[in-house]
């Protein structure tokens, strides 16, 4: 009786050191995305460029950015992101308020590598109809990047 009291509670003992050990992987897993996610708007201007094999332009994302592409929707970037991307933006169709796109003017922007994806591809597809090159990411972030409030 003794003997199988002892022989379970030591499988618990072993159950409860693998769960722990289970969650301690899993939380070292998430931090490491967490890590692999996060960037800072500098880091992925370089990275955009050097996709490009080119240097970013400003003057080029501007134009980018307030371009009506003609697709469906008729929309540009300034559609949602406002002509002032250092300023709140309204969701053309929701009409929700959408924060500030230039890193100057909300510090969480373009710091985590996948949003920023996902809303590049979402985005461009919407507004140009494709989705954006790397050239294209690094024109618009740069200028971004300009905007001050
Ligand atoms: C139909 C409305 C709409 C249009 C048009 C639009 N966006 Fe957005 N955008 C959003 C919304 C909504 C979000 C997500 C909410 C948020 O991040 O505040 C977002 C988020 C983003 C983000 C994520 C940035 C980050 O770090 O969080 C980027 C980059 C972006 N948009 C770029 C663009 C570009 C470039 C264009 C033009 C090609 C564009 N958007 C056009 C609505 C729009």
């Amino acid at each position: 009786m003794s003997t199988a009291f002892a022989s379970r509670a030591s499988c618990a003992s072993q159950l409860v050191v693998a769960v722990a050990a289970a969650v301690s992987l899993l939380g070292a897993q998430v931090a490491q995305a967490q890590t692999a996610a996060a960037t800072t708007p500098a880091e992925l201007l370089a990275g955009y460029a050097a996709e490009a094999g080119a240097p970013a332009s400003p003057a080029r994302g501007e134009k980018l950015y307030r371009t009506n592409f003609g697709k469906e929707m008729g929309w540009s970037c300034a559609s949602c992101h406002t002509g002032n991307p250092a300023r709140d933006g309204r969701h053309d169709v929701t009409e929700k308020t959408i924060k500030p796109l230039a890193p100057a003017a909300n510090p969480a922007r373009f710091t985590d590598r996948r949003q920023v994806e996902f809303f590049f591809k979402l985005n461009c597809k919407d507004v140009l109809g494709r989705e954006c090159s790397a050239q294209e990411k690094a024109d618009v972030l740069a200028w971004l990047l300009t905007q001050k409030p």
